[in-house]
């Protein structure tokens, strides 16, 4: 849009004696004010050519350019000879970005520009409590835009500053002191695992939460190898009895689901409030990120006999509410993966899978095909499998039953 209104300018200012090019890769003006802008180049006669541009090179005689494009609409190669090329250059976040995002942890997206917590629901907020966007810190914006969005920022600020108290979630993680290896050994893995920066592990000292700062997607409380995390209102007592009440009757004919509660299990939501029918054969535990949970619940449910396992969060790279929660669960599901093909587990029998709240057709289809891959297997498969399986999982779930 920059170059159409320099385009303009220049026409305007040399005026007949100017022929201008424009070469596009797609014409789109979406703000308003810009299709009168496009209106306008097109009647001081600027031509636009849908290409694709090959190469700019000098013609030593005239030392014009010649520009080599392909017209996309023709579908054939042309060639322009200009005295001046304007190239639109891209543009990239600013110095400091990294250093900033670091600092607030503010997550950034593939381009490298700060990202919003929801590009629907929440343009202007950061997954960061109290930190906001406004302008070309979060992609190239005019200036209308930019400031704009700066107005509603500091509106969402107000909000916050305006009261004398602000109210968290209770759902937050909780250190248990005298488990934390953190006291004899350097641990540290809560502190780097948790998205939001909320933990401190000095060394001989327990892992300490500032609970203003812990979002409470549980991420903490699965990496922790010494279960010295807990979650309040998911604790692995509260999941372990769920995982045995949903595997209470015949349970290698069940699929036990652990799903996020912003993605998927909105997606199981949709799927059963749109009608979409799948077989009774899910148990699905509800967690609040797909980063709580931990691997002895999969093991768990294995040893409870259950038929299939299935994970299911929110799409990468980007839509997990908690920043990267999905991103650690598919690192350690992977692993465990990994570990179940070695002991023989069908693979089809621990599934992870990526759903979002409006896919309800895809979830019911996920379950059906499970439950055709179940059926499939047969029961005498699955029970003999998880007969093989179960000293192993009792000796990796020993450290749990003490
Ligand atoms: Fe869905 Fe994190 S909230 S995976």
């Amino acid at each position: 849009m920059y170059a159409l209104k320099n385009s303009i300018l220049l026409k305007e200012k040399y005026h007949e004696d100017v022929e201008i090019y424009i070469l596009y890769t797609d014409m789109r003006t979406h703000f308003k004010g810009y299709e009168e802008f496009y209106g306008r180049a097109r009647e001081h006669g600027i031509n636009f050519i849908r290409g694709r541009v090959s190469q700019i090179v000098e013609i030593p005689k005239t030392k014009n350019l010649l520009i080599s494009a392909e017209d996309m609409m023709l579908g054939e190669p042309i060639e322009l000879e200009a005295e001046l090329v304007v190239l639109s250059t891209a543009a990239i976040p600013s110095k400091g970005t990294d250093e900033v995002a670091r600092i607030l942890s503010v997550t950034r997206g593939a381009d490298g520009f700060f990202m919003e917590s929801h590009p629907k629901l929440k343009p202007l907020d950061t997954a960061v409590d109290g930190i906001f966007l406004a302008g070309a810190c979060q992609g190239p914006k005019d200036i209308p835009y930019s400031v704009s969005q700066g107005s509603g920022a500091a509106a969402r600020a107000a909000t916050i500053l305006s009261q004398p108290t602000w109210k968290i979630e209770p759902i937050i993680a909780e250190v248990i002191p005298n488990v934390c290896r953190n006291i004899k050994v350097k641990c540290g893995i809560c502190e780097k695992k948790c998205p939001y920066g909320a933990i401190k592990a000095v060394v001989g000292q327990p892992a300490q939460v500032t609970a203003a700062m812990c979002h409470g997607c549980g991420t903490c409380v699965a990496e922790c190898p010494a279960d010295a995390i807990t979650q309040m209102h998911f604790t692995d007592p509260q999941i372990f009895a769920q995982i045995k009440a949903g595997l209470d009757e015949n349970p290698e004919s069940k699929i036990l689901g652990f799903l996020c509660n912003w993605c998927s299990y909105a997606g199981a939501d949709l799927a059963g409030t749109s009608r979409f029918e799948y077989p009774p054969t899910l148990r699905a535990i509800r967690v609040m990120c797909s980063g709580r949970v931990d691997r002895d619940f999969v093991l768990e449910a294995f040893r409870q006999g259950a038929g299939m396992v299935l994970v299911a969060a929110c799409h990468l790279p980007y839509d997990c509410h908690y920043i990267s929660g999905n991103e650690k669960m598919k690192v350690r599901m992977e692993a465990l993966a990994k570990m179940f093909e070695k002991l023989g587990l069908s693979p089809e029998r621990f599934r992870i899978e990526y759903i979002s709240a409006a896919e309800g057709v895809k979830f019911a289809g996920l379950i059906k095909e499970m439950a055709e891959q179940m059926e499939t297997l047969g029961t005498e498969k699955i029970k003999a499998e998880n007969e093989k399986l179960r000293p192993i999982l009792d000796k990796m779930l020993s450290k749990k039953k003490k």
